[in-house]
């Protein structure tokens, strides 16, 4: 039996990504901060559909010390995946260290160091690693100008892995485009939705379930490392 870890699991797409790996025969690891009723409620539903088949853990992944202490409850590991994010705008000449520091640490501190203590347990499995990335580590999101800068490192952090922990490790991202509706402090107006709709080619939004279908994929391809998919309807045509 495989064993994910996905961070941020509780809910939105790592929600997703935990029942599509779970109906795909791996035990669940759902990783929240704040989110453990959220939690609890998805890992009591995958206990039923398996028995023991899902735990929860929390960590503030923006702190080393919750990060080590993560790694160190995990006994088997085959797939992690960095999914946990912080999405919201920032002025450029409003930038303080703390928002640097929240976003940095969270969007691709956590994934790195979390990659690191994670590496030994691993290697024991010939696992993977899966980062979401963005497209806008690529093409820069306007207002967002540290975000950009964290998936950039991301995306980055997806290549350069997989070169140092190859061949007994694969690091692979996935780079969804408009998913979900950011929410509170990043929540768009109708204006500002349909204007980001209508750049994207397939004319609509994608699916929780296009993001985690193509991290399964990527978990169940041997011969695929340092790549990133794009699942973005074809937004990026038009960027
Ligand atoms: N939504 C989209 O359309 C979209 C588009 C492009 C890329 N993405 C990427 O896809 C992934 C999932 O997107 P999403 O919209 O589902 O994410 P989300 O809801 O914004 O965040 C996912 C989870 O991250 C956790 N989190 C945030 N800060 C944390 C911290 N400091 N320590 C530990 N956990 C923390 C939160 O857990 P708790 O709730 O437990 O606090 C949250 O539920 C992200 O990497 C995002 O950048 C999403």
């Amino acid at each position: 039996m495989k064993t994910a870890l996905i961070t941020g699991g509780a809910q939105r797409i790592g929600a997703q990504i935990a029942q599509t790996l779970h109906n795909n025969g791996y035990n669940i690891i759902i990783h929240y901060r704040h989110s453990k009723q959220t939690a609890e409620t998805l890992a009591q539903t995958l206990n039923v559909q398996r028995s023991d088949s899902a735990t929860i853990v929390q960590a503030e992944l923006s702190n080393l010390d919750d990060i080590q202490a993560l790694s160190q409850s995990i006994e088997q590991l085959d797939v992690l995946v960095n999914n946990a994010s912080v999405f919201y705008p920032t002025a450029v000449e409003e930038v303080n260290q703390d928002i640097w520091n929240n976003i940095m640490g969270t969007n691709l501190m956590a994934p790195f160091f979390l990659s690191q203590s994670l590496t030994a347990a691993l290697k024991k499995t010939s696992g993977c690693i899966i980062n979401i990335v963005d497209i806008h580590a690529e093409r820069p999101l306007k207002n967002h100008a540290i975000y950009n800068i964290s998936k950039a490192g991301i995306a980055m952090m997806t290549k350069t892995l997989a070169k140092e922990l190859a061949p007994e490790i694969r690091v692979c991202g996935v780079s969804p485009g408009s998913i979900l509706w950011p929410e509170n402090e990043a929540s768009l107006t109708d204006e500002q939705k349909n204007k980001m709709l209508n750049k994207i080619a397939l004319g609509k939004q994608g699916d929780a379930t296009d993001i985690a279908n193509t991290v399964l994929f990527l978990a169940n391809s041997p011969y695929i490392t340092g790549q990133i998919i794009s699942v973005d309807g074809g937004r990026t045509l038009n960027q």
